[in-house]
């Protein structure tokens, strides 16, 4: 306990307000982050089919098994794409670090002491290093996406609204928001340079990444905003296709 009221810059006053509330966010992601990692468990291994209709699941899409004839643990194929992608994205790190790990769960809390740090250079958390490269696997997911997202508009009798089409309509979005506001997106634009300033004029990369700057501010709620919709899709979608809910058509 005493080891909790230090902080980098020395002890800090009992009853402060950080002192108190330090380990709420870290238990909030924890106990979120937690559910929805159960959840995607449950609709990963005990179900074959996501799709109702016109409408499907992101966690089904793109439908590989579908393409080969494959129908065994379907989400399975393509899950392990956007999974992989949130798992090594630089703000989730963050956060699972602290909620799961406490090491440490807030910035100005003393770290616990190891013998030596390795950080992200061992299994499982070195798989962090290939994070561009599951960007690139996710952007072709993406674009899958937006196809099932303008497909939830053509129903059997037509154009229509129903409220499955505007719930993979903002989930497309959102995931726009989220893919494109990547830390790892912004250097690979930004020329992979560490120093603008030392190329004298403002370069195309610089404007670029000057851009994507502008995103990525809002990277983490971007993450947050995706993780809910992709989740409400999901869960409406099997809600539809177990019968519990009818989909409602506004027009
Ligand atoms: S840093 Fe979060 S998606 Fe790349």
């Amino acid at each position: 306990m005493a080891q909790s009221l230090e902080t980098a810059s020395g002890p800090r006053p009992k009853g402060s307000a950080k002192e108190t509330a330090y380990w709420v966010t870290p238990l909030i992601t924890a106990v979120i982050l937690g559910l929805w990692v159960l959840y995607s468990l449950w609709e990963v291994f005990f179900h074959n089919t996501g799709t109702y209709q016109n409408y499907i699941s992101p966690y089904f899409s793109p439908g590989v098994g579908d393409w080969f004839g494959w129908h065994v643990l379907d989400a399975l194929y393509v899950a392990w794409v956007p999974f992989l992608f949130r798992f090594s994205c630089y703000y989730y790190r963050k956060e699972y670090y602290r909620g799961f790990f406490w090491d440490p769960p807030a910035c100005y809390q003393v770290d616990r002491p190891r013998p030596r740090y390795s950080g992200e250079t061992k299994w499982p958390l070195a798989i962090n290093n290939l994070h561009r490269y599951f960007w690139f696997l996710a952007v072709i997911v993406l674009i899958f996406l937006w196809k099932d997202a303008v497909e939830a508009f053509f129903f059997k009798n037509g154009f229509g609204v129903g409220i499955g089409s505007l719930i993979l309509l903002i989930n497309a979005v959102l995931l726009t928001f989220y893919t494109f506001s990547c830390h790892a997106f912004r250097h690979m634009v930004g020329g992979g340079k560490d120093c603008y300033s030392c190329h004298g004029k403002p370069s195309t990369s610089y404007k670029l990444w000057n851009k994507v700057s502008q995103w990525n501010v809002f990277h983490g709620a971007w993450a947050w905003a995706s993780l809910a919709s992709v989740w409400a899709a999901d869960l409406y979608i099997r809600l539809l296709i177990m019968g519990v809910i009818h989909d409602v058509r506004l027009f």
